[in-house]
């Protein structure tokens, strides 16, 4: 096995965007942060320093960390955060794992431009075609023009918006739309005939986004650093916490500007006031065969016309039904046939009167919050895991959360806003024996009836069985499951207005983070946990907490 070392100072660094200069958390000075890229097999180390006055703490999103749990990073839940003029080093390997993941801050709303991209060679070749040329990573992010922690609190202290970014980004730039923005825009050079990798991470905070490429179609050969079934789209709807992996062949002919205009827009939006804006970047083709137009056209004016529009539901439906693993009935995947436990939750948008003397930005003039099975998550102060690990007997958290929702009600009734108001606050995870085969139905509420809400699981990839609209059924809908090649990820989409059923081999012993990709969400609640037990072998056991860990 080889060893990878990565150094990561987090530091302030002034970046200008939209005409406003700002300092900005980074990793190095840069951003987006560095890229990770490492092979399948390796033992990676990256040592964080942080060298601001702000706590934080990185995770690598979609890595395993297989019995490694101390290296998750997300904050209270495997660790306390790392403090200023402290660092932690992170240690871990990948194990059976290939593809583009991606690694963020996971300490407040820290993720806004602490961000890159995680890639894993693999060790066997490639099994797609046709081969490529050149790679190319696209991260999605969002721009705020104000400090992101003064938005955060008055996010929170407020309960609602308006806290819509100023601006989507591709690889941090914003691109010609908005003001300010035409330097800052990105431009990839591409050579006619030659086939790219694309390497699309949907970094942004509370934005689902839809992508496509003037002309040009493209196929989709991996999620979540796992391959799919091959499928040829002419546009991509990906989530926070999602990752695509797309080939594109320089095949078109560009007019004499010699550019094919890219577009990122959101799909669904959780801020108020909606937003609408898209982000813009350009293919350049580099050879001269341009059909010949005068005056040559501005290319920025038009979007490419095969992205969908805001609230397309049509088309999110039909792009997240061709996501297939490559499993076949003679090659099947370790989907469990059978489980040993469902759980149905939840995932709910909730309104709470504001306090006296205080205004509310939520919504009709209350506040927001979210919660799962009517738990509305808090954060505790001290490192979950590390409690766990000690046997602590801890009042800072349980694992009694509820296996199904406190009381039944029909998610597509008319008036969801006067439902699901029993809301407890708390600290409340999943306690499940090493090896269990769980499934979890996670059922949206349908609240305002605009929201979709990307959930995510730590330390665990997941198969979607079944999805689908209005109320799970439990007689029915497992019928219809996919078991034989369901898509495997770690961050899922549930339909707005509806389900999707999961499944976990939960081979994992640690605690796991489980929550809404959407950072708003996860701010008001919007998250549980889940335990997996040590098993009776060794090797089914969570290995010790480094030293450096940092102390709570
Ligand atoms: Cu990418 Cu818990 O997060």
């Amino acid at each position: 096995r080889t060893s990878q070392r990565f150094q990561f100072n987090v530091e302030w660094k002034n970046v200008s965007r939209l005409c406003h200069t700002k300092p900005v958390l980074t990793v190095n000075g840069e951003f987006p942060g560095p890229t990770i890229a490492v092979h399948e097999g390796d033992n990676v180390e990256v040592k964080v320093t942080n060298n601001v006055a702000r706590n934080t703490t990185i995770h690598w999103h979609g890595i395993r960390q297989l019995r490694t749990g101390w290296a998750d990073g997300p904050a209270y839940i495997t660790q306390c955060p790392i403090r200023g003029g402290q660092s932690y080093t992170y240690k871990f390997s990948v194990i059976e794992q290939r593809g583009t993941l991606l690694w963020h801050a996971h300490f407040s709303w820290q993720r806004a431009s602490i961000y890159g991209a995680f890639i894993i060679y693999p060790r066997m070749p490639y099994p797609f075609s046709p081969p490529f040329q050149a790679e190319v990573p696209i991260i999605f992010g969002e721009w705020w023009n104000g400090d992101i922690e003064v938005v955060e609190n008055e996010m929170m202290r407020y309960g609602g918006g308006p806290n819509s970014s100023d601006a989507y980004t591709i690889n941090g730039l914003p691109g010609p739309l908005y003001p300010c923005s035409n330097k800052d825009t990105f431009i990839q050079t591409v050579e006619h005939g030659k086939t790219y990798l694309l390497r699309i991470i949907n970094a942004a905070l509370n934005n689902e986004l839809f992508f496509a490429v003037a002309n040009h179609t493209m196929i989709v050969v991996e999620i979540d650093a796992v391959y799919t079934k091959p499928f040829t789209t002419t546009s991509l709807m990906i989530a926070p916490g999602q990752t695509t992996n797309l080939l594109l062949t320089a095949n078109q002919v560009p007019d004499s500007s010699g550019m094919f205009v890219m577009a990122a827009r959101p799909y669904l939006t959780s801020v108020f006031p909606f937003d609408n804006s898209t982000t813009i970047g350009f293919l350049k083709y580099k050879d001269t065969r341009t059909k010949k137009i005068e005056p040559p056209p501005t290319p920025y004016t038009s979007l490419p016309y095969n992205l969908p529009k805001m609230e397309d539901t049509a088309f999110a439906t039909q792009f997240e039904k061709k996501l297939r693993s490559l499993a076949s009935a003679q090659y099947p995947c370790n989907v469990p046939k059978n489980i040993d436990k469902r759980v149905i939750t939840t995932i709910s948008l909730n309104l709470q009167d504001c306090p006296v003397n205080q205004t509310c930005k939520g919504y009709a003039g209350k506040r927001f919050f979210a919660s799962m099975n009517n738990q509305s998550f808090v954060h505790p102060s001290m490192s979950i895991l590390q409690c766990h690990y000690r046997n602590l007997t801890t009042s800072s958290y349980s694992s009694n959360f509820p296996e199904k929702p406190l009381s039944a009600f029909d998610y597509t009734g008319v008036n969801p806003l006067t439902q699901n108001m029993n809301t407890e606050f708390g600290t409340k995870l999943l306690e499940v024996p090493y090896g269990t085969k769980l499934e979890i139905v996670l059922q949206d509420t349908s609240f305002l009836n605009v929201e979709n809400h990307p959930i995510h699981v730590h330390g665990h990839n997941f198969f979607i069985v079944g999805r689908g609209f209005g109320n799970f059924d439990a007689a029915k809908d497992p019928k219809h499951y996919n078991l034989l090649d369901p898509p495997e990820r770690n961050t899922v989409a549930v339909p707005t207005g509806g389900w999707a059923a999961i499944r976990i081999n939960a081979d994992n012993p640690g605690v796991w983070f489980i929550h809404c990709h959407l950072e708003e969400h996860t701010s008001w609640g919007l998250a549980m946990g889940f335990i997996v037990k040590s098993g009776r072998d060794p090797s089914q056991c969570l290995l010790p907490p480094p030293e450096d860990l940092p102390p709570c």
